[in-house]
């Protein structure tokens, strides 16, 4: 069957993460969540390295440092997330992560539309922005981080902001996309619906 392609794409803490896991596990599909790889290229920012150059030396451990999900790292990933030269420096490994034999799941913002326009199978999931907010914060609480419920949304609202209105790669729907709006679904609900989209796709 070659290289089955699924993009996972929608803004944060819409259940990607999970979704995408589970998606793969059920395939026995590879699994990248490209958020890492910009956390990754802000850990390293926020570290003292320049941009360019932090995404240009990414090597895949890196992806497996500790607080990678840390506010202050999302902020970062963020920001470099919005640098062009940045962006085109993280293609490439994104394509040949997604053209692997057995099948390949990626997670992020831009998958269906510029990353693998080609995909087999399209998701966009997404979910109110109080609803991403409050799964992100008990995330955060959860793991003993001392924040609150409104400094989450507003992170989330500025981040969502950047994601959608930056000129290179923004976060937007690709048109043969499914939209699953998971404010009002259990995970497994969503892993289900999620899973049918894309065996119909097989
Ligand atoms: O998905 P996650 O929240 O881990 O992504 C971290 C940041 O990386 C996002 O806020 C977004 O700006 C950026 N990102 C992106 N394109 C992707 C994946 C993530 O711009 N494909």
């Amino acid at each position: 069957t070659g290289a089955f392609t699924v993009a996972i794409d929608g803004p944060a803490a819409a259940g990607k993460g999970t979704i995408s896991k589970a998606v793969a596990a059920h395939f026995g599909f590879a699994h990248l969540d490209t958020g890492l790889l910009y956390r990754a290229v802000g850990r390293k920012v926020l570290d003292g390295t320049a941009p360019l150059a932090a995404a240009r030396a990414l090597v895949p451990e890196d992806l497996e440092r500790d607080g990678l999900r840390l506010p202050e790292v999302s902020a970062a990933a963020s920001e470099v997330a919005a640098m062009g030269d940045v962006r085109q420096a993280l293609v490439e490994f994104q394509q040949g992560f997604a053209r692997r034999d057995g099948g390949a799941v990626l997670d992020g913002r831009d998958i269906g539309t510029v990353i693998c326009p080609g995909a087999d199978a399209k998701l966009f999931v997404t979910a109110s922005a109080e609803v991403r907010a409050e799964r992100r914060y008990r995330e955060l609480v959860d793991k003993g981080y001392e924040t609150t419920y409104a400094d989450v949304l507003a992170d989330q609202r500025a981040r969502d902001k950047r994601d959608r209105e930056r000129t290179d790669a923004p976060l937007v729907q690709a048109g043969d996309a499914v939209r699953i709006d998971t404010s009002d679904m259990s995970i497994d609900q969503a892993v289900a619906r999620a899973i049918s989209e894309v065996e119909k796709r097989m």
